[in-house]
């Protein structure tokens, strides 16, 4: 069962080392749910970059329709599942955005053809055909063709989630389900309680 006693990000911790042993593929898949200013609900897959006690880093497009959402409302939503544990974390909180170096850093990790296609990518906006975006992608790869000096597009960078609702979910036989969720006192102290499945 769950132990009410322990860290949160400590759990996390637990559950993501075991996810990224026993998943499939993408064991940092995790939901992202954003607010739109006619306040509704939207909701997509993004991946989990880094985490730490500070919260939880995704990167993408500052103009994609998440971005935009996400600078009209920063209340956020995240969700994991991984099906190879029977597992659920679910994390509410605030969003902000990276410093630069921290952006920088991971935009320079990533491959040459990631990078050019962040930069050909206008995320979220309408594409009439493929070729658009191929031609795109051949003028940045022209315009850069060296692999060590493609710069971060301006509208590209990474989000830092930071929790102040944790909850975890473990699968148990006949759906009597263990739910154990933390909550961030303005103490800053976690408080821990159990939930009816
Ligand atoms: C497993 C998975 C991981 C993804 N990771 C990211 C990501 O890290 N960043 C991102 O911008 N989009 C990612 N996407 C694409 C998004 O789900 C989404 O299609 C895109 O960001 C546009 O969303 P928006 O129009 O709501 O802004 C991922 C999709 C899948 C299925």
């Amino acid at each position: 069962m769950l132990d009410k006693n322990k860290e949160p990000f400590l759990l996390f911790d637990e559950w993501f080392s075991l996810a990224k042993k026993k998943e499939l593929n993408d064991p940092n898949a995790m939901n992202l749910a954003t607010i739109s200013e006619d306040n509704k609900p939207h909701s997509r897959m993004v991946l989990l970059k880094d985490h730490s006690a500070d919260g939880f880093i995704f990167y993408t497009n500052t103009e994609s329709n998440k971005g935009i959402q996400i600078s009209q409302n920063n209340n956020v939503a995240l969700c994991f599942h991984w099906k190879s544990l029977q597992r659920q974390i679910r994390i509410e909180g605030s969003v902000k955005k990276v410093d630069d170096s921290t952006a920088d850093s991971y935009f320079n990790s990533r491959g040459y053809m990631s990078r050019i296609g962040a930069l050909s990518s206008k995320q979220s906006s309408i594409l009439k055909s493929r070729s658009e975006l191929e031609a795109l992608i051949e003028d940045f790869k022209k315009k850069y063709p060296d692999e060590n000096n493609v710069p971060r597009p301006k509208y590209w960078t990474g989000f830092l989630v930071t929790p102040i609702k944790i909850e975890f979910w473990q699968d148990m036989p006949h759906r009597i389900h263990d739910r154990l969720v933390f909550e961030k006192l303005d103490n800053s102290k976690w408080k821990s309680q159990k939930l009816f499945p």
